[in-house]
C-alpha cells in the first residue's frame, strides 16, 4: 500500500503526464498548421509516449492498492513563434518534468516507500533520456536558423520517427 500523501502525488503525477501528451498533441498540430508534417509526426509520437508514461502511473497506483483519481487537464498553448520556440519549450518542459520526478523520489524518501522510490527510478533514468532528446533536437534547429532546406531535411528525418514502446 502506499500512503494517503503518496498516492495524492502519484496522481499528480499521472495528471502531468497526460498534460505532457496533450502539450506536444498541440506542438504536432502547430506543425500541421504550418506543413511541417515530419516535425509533426516527432511531436505526435512523443505525444503517445506521455500517454504511455501516465499509465504506468496508472497501473502502478492500482497495483498498490490506491485509487486513480483523474483531473481536469490543462489547456495547453496552441501557437509558438517558430519551430525553435516549440523546441525551447519542449527543453524547459522536460527541465520542469524531472524537477516533478525529483520531488516524488524525495516524497517516498521521507515516506520510507522504498517500492514507491524504486518504481519512480525508471522515471529518473527517462528523463535523463527526454533532457537529451531535447537538447539534441533544439540544436539541430538552431543550427538550421532560417535555411529552409536544412529544415526541409530535418522534416524528412523527423517523418522517419516511430513510437518504440518502452519496456518495463
Ligand atoms: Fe514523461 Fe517527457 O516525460
Amino acid at each position: 500500500m502506499v500512503n494517503e500523501k503518496m498516492e495524492a502525488a502519484l496522481n499528480a503525477q499521472l495528471n502531468a503526464e497526460v498534460y505532457s501528451g496533450y502539450l506536444y498533441l498541440s506542438m504536432a498540430a502547430y506543425f500541421e498548421d504550418i506543413d511541417l508534417a515530419g516535425f509533426a509526426n516527432w511531436m505526435r509520437v512523443q505525444a503517445e509516449e506521455e500517454l504511455e508514461h501516465g499509465m504506468k502511473f496508472y497501473d502502478y497506483i492500482i497495483r498498490r492498492g490506491a485509487s486513480v483519481t483523474l483531473e481536469a487537464i490543462e489547456k495547453p498553448q496552441t501557437e509558438w513563434e517558430s519551430p525553435l520556440a516549440v523546441f525551447e519549450h519542449v527543453l524547459s518542459h522536460e527541465k520542469m518534468v524531472t524537477g516533478l520526478i525529483n520531488d516524488l523520489v524525495d516524497l517516498a524518501i521521507q515516506e520510507r516507500d522504498h517500492a514507491t522510490n524504486n518504481f519512480l527510478q525508471w522515471f529518473v533514468e527517462e528523463q535523463v533520456e527526454e533532457e537529451e532528446n531535447a537538447m539534441e533536437m533544439l540544436a539541430k534547429v538552431k543550427l538550421a536558423g532560417d535555411d529552409n532546406s536544412i529544415i526541409y531535411t530535418l522534416n524528412e528525418e523527423f517523418a522517419t520517427r516511430v513510437r518504440t514502446p518502452s519496456e518495463e
